[in-house]
Order: structure tokens, then sequence, then C-alpha cells
């Protein structure tokens, strides 16, 4: 459907945040919107600059996909720049797509959103937008924070003036490692406002290359509590099956068996159903606490208790694991080598934000075993700053590694923490032969294949598998 005659026309995108979402998502508006200039700025250089970098393997967000898409769009009608106010002044329609991470101290530490970052943007855009402008939450944000953008957005134009802003919320539901297929095929896109020539206008964009009865339309409240719903969600199914796994250990059962049993109810469905270490990632953490948050604010104490027992099973999930593994050790792993097999926070991206390995690996270290990492795409750079020490030798110390056999060398035992595809196709006799007998793995993502294991002689652990 095309806008209605009265909804402006958006030609000049500036999107401020070039991060996971920021530039992949202007990436595929790009490529679906050839006539749109969309630009990306940051006030990050560096990340700038890999952004603009000539060789595609470089761009500072790894997904399947994406290098193809820039290829075609970046130069064009794609650009990334640092000249923030000037690509503002230019657009029609700004996305503001930064960081909002849980605060780290003051009121809320811990729980609400660090909205600084946020504020920041709103005040950029008040001071160099020009004309109409329509400014798009991309960002997640506790429900009612357009009020906030509103009211800055107000103050600039004191008395009314030649520029007007409308305020929309547009969040993002694409997940790392399928963001490209996310954002080409979504489930909806969802936009929320009181404006509707400006929902006309981005549903257009959006029309593109969506189809009309996927892009739902709310109230601007609906659309920012709707995203913090909708990850809560899926994280609780996560932390119930998890829950499950542990009973499944203690009684024989089998948790892919049930995952399956359920799943194929059509009102439970099978998606989200994996057992594994915990959930990571930058946002279902961070959501699920705001969503904690939100509610204690509103006096509402047995919802808060609710969602907040999602993220405790979940931390109490990566612990479990940890302890599993030094128990079965005979209980020390001092001095032990393990090896580590995948870090980052699901297969297909370098992102470790909240990744499981973190707290496992940490807590591994502590017990003073020496960790043997590999993992495809996380940098040792990246390693060294989640792991809050530089890589070394000796106890409680941890080296990158290049291969799952040299992750295996003298190793007492390896351990799946990411469900990276080529971990399902190991040589199972020939990393054996290079573990200390007796060896074992275990495997946190049930990914491996855990019958030829068995058969080159390592004991084997398989989340949510009682042992028969
Ligand atoms: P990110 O940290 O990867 O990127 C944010 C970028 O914003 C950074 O490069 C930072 O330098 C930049 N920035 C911060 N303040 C700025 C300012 N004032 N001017 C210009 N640039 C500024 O974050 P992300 O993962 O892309 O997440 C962005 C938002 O999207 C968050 O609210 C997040 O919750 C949400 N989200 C993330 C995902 C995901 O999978 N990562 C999915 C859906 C929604
Ligand atoms: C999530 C939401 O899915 C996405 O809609 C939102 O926009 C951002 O947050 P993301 O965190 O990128 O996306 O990945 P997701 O696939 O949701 O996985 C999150 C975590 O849950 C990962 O650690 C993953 O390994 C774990 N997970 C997922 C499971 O342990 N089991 C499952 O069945 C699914």
């Amino acid at each position: 459907m095309p806008p209605d005659s009265s909804s402006p026309t958006v030609t000049s995108i500036c999107c401020i945040g070039a991060g996971y979402v920021g530039g992949p998502t202007m990436a595929v508006i790009a490529d679906r919107c050839p006539d749109v200039q969309v630009t990306v700025v940051d006030i990050n250089q560096a990340r700038i600059d890999a952004w603009n970098a000539a060789d595609l393997s470089q761009l500072p967000v790894y997904e399947p996909g994406l290098d193809a898409v820039v290829a075609r769009a970046r130069g064009r009608n794609l650009h990334f720049s640092t000249a923030v106010e000037e690509h503002i002044a230019a657009a029609d329609m700004v996305f503001i797509s930064v960081n909002t991470p849980t605060k780290t101290k003051g009121i809320g530490a811990g729980q609400a959103s660090d909205l600084r970052w946020v504020e920041a943007c709103a005040r950029t855009v008040a001071k160099a937008a020009t004309g109409h402008t329509i400014v798009v939450e991309k960002s997640t944000l506790p429900v009612r924070t357009a009020e906030a953008v509103q009211a800055i957005l107000a103050a600039a134009n004191p008395n009314g003036g030649s520029r007007r802003f409308s305020v929309l919320s547009n969040p993002e539901f694409l997940a790392e490692g399928s963001a490209i297929t996310d954002l080409e095929a979504p489930d909806r896109v969802l936009i929320g406002g009181n404006d509707p020539s400006a929902i006309e206008a981005l549903a257009a964009l959006y029309a593109s290359w969506v189809p009309q009865e996927r892009i739902l339309r709310t109230n601007l409240w609906s659309s920012e509590l709707s995203k913090l719903t909708a990850n809560a969600f899926l994280a609780q199914r996560i932390s119930s099956i998890n829950s499950i796994a542990a009973l499944c250990e203690a009684t024989e059962a089998n948790v892919q068996e049930v995952a399956r049993a359920i799943g194929t109810d059509s009102r439970i469905g099978p998606k989200f159903l994996k057992a594994g270490p915990g959930f990571g990632g930058s946002c279902f953490q961070k959501d699920i606490l705001n969503l904690v948050y939100l509610c204690r604010h509103y006096g509402l104490e047995e919802v808060a208790a609710y969602w907040e027992q999602v993220v405790s099973l979940n931390q109490w999930q990566q612990q479990r694991i940890a302890h599993v593994l030094i128990t079965k050790l005979f209980g020390t792993v001092s001095g032990k080598h393990i090896g580590v097999l995948g870090f980052a926070f699901k297969a297909d991206t370098n992102d470790t934000r909240e990744s499981p390995a973190i707290r496992i690996c940490k807590e591994l270290l502590e017990e003073g075993a020496i960790l043997q990492i590999v993992d495809p795409k996380v940098s040792e750079q990246q390693l060294a700053q989640d792991l809050g020490q530089a890589s070394g030798a000796g106890e409680g110390r941890w080296h990158q590694v290049p291969d799952v056999e040299q992750a295996a060398t003298g190793a007492d035992a390896l351990l799946l923490l990411t469900e990276w595809q080529h971990f399902a196709q190991i040589n199972w006799p020939a990393v054996a032969a290079l573990m200390r007998q007796p060896a074992w793995l275990f495997d946190a993502r049930a990914k491996a294949d855990a019958n030829a294991a068995r058969a080159a002689g390592l004991n084997v652990w398989t989340v949510g598998e009682g042992q028969l």
C-alpha cells in the first residue's frame, strides 16, 4: 500500500548507532529501497572505519549474508560516517539504534536500562534536525521512553518554529546469526506511534519488501512494551526447558525427547525448546531485568518476582554446568587442561556479550583449570576482555587454540559451549587419542556425536540426558 497522500515520502535516512542492529538493519533497508539514501553514523571512528573497510571480511559485525548486502548497497545509497550532526540535518527520518545496557550504578543499578546514550541522541537530533523529522526508536527501550524523547525534542522548538518532530517506536526483532534472513523476511514489523502520517511513511519503506499484513501498527506504549515482552517470553521458554533438563538428568529422562513431545503440541510449538548452557546475548537478561524494574516501579511486586526467576534460573544453569564438570573430574580441575569448544553466545556470530561461556570459564579458571579455547569467530582480544585476564600458561590461565585437536591435546575434558556446526563433525577417534585418560566430553549444547565420542572411549555428559 503506498503511503496516503498526506504521508511524507522518505528519501533520506540517518541511523544513529552502527552496531549489531544499526548496521545490518540499515544495510537491508538500503538494499531494498535503492531510492532512499541511508547513512549510518556513530561516534566510534574505528567502528565506522571497519564498516567502510574494502575487505568485507573486516566488517565489525559477523552475520551470514551481511557482506553480500553491504557489497550491493555501500557507496550507492548506503554510507557510514562519523559526521553525526551533518547527516541528521540532511535526513527526513532518524533512527536511534544505540546501546541501552543495564545501569551499573545509581538508581535502578543492575536492573534499569541506562538511557544516557538515547538521551544524548535525542538532544543531538533536537539540535541538528531541520524541517519535519520523523524520529524512530529502534533501540529496545522501557515503556514510555518516547515521552522523554518527545519532551527533549519539544524543548528544542519552544515557539513552534519551522521544525517539527514525530516520534515512532519500531523495535527490532532480529536475532544474531540470522539477522539478514530475519530482516529480509520478518515475522512482523511493529510500528507504534500517534502520528498516522509518520506511521505510514515508515510503513511505506518496509512495504518495499515486507507483506502489508506483517506490518503491525499499535500505540507507542504497546510497541515499546511488546519488545520487552517478546524477549521475556522467549527467554522464559529457555529457562523452562533448562529447568526440565536438570530434572531429566536426575531421572534418566531425555530433555530432547521431552522437548519434541511437548513441541508437537501446536499450542506450545517446537521453537526455543533447546536445552543448553543458559541463554546469553546482549538482550534477554537486560530486557527482562528492565521489565522487572518497571514492574517494581509500578508497584507490581509479584509480577516482578515472576520474571526475575527466569534470570535466576539462567544463572543457576550456567553455574550448574561448571559444577557438573568439576564433580565428574573427581572434584578438582586444578592444573587440569580443559578444551573449551565455542565461546560466542550462539553459533554464527562473533558476539560474546553475556555469553554463558564467560561465567562458566571464569568459574573453571578460579578452580585452577588450564583452558584451551577454540572459537572460529571470537578474537583473542575479546576473550581477554571477557575473562578479565590476558592469555597465559599455567593454573588458572587460558589460551586460544585454532582447532579442536589443539583444544583436546593433553586435556582431561572437552566442554562444548557454542553449537558451531563443525563441532557436530569431530573426528572422535583422532581427538580422543590426544586426550589424557580417563577423558570426558561435556556437551552443553547436545551438538556433538555422542555415540561416536563414546565409541572412541570418552565418557560423555550431555545436557538434559540422564545417564543410563
Ligand atoms: P551496539 O553496542 O552493537 O551498537 C550501538 C552503537 O551506538 C555503538 O557503536 C555506539 O558507539 C553507538 N553510539 C552510542 N551513543 C551514540 C551517540 N550518541 N551517537 C552516535 N553513536 C552512538 O548495540 P546493538 O547490539 O546494535 O543494540 C542497539 C539497540 O538495539 C539496543 O537497545 C538493543 O537492546 C537493541 N537490540 C539489539 C539486538 C541484538 O541482537 N543485538 C536485537 C534487537 C534489539
Ligand atoms: C534475541 C531475540 O531472539 C531477538 O528477537 C531479539 O531481537 C534479540 O534477542 P539473540 O539474543 O540474538 O536474539 O539470539 P537468540 O537466538 O534469541 O538466542 C539467545 C540465547 O538463547 C542464545 O544464547 C541461544 O543459544 C539461547 N537459546 C536459544 C537456547 O539456549 N535455546 C533455544 O532453544 C534458543
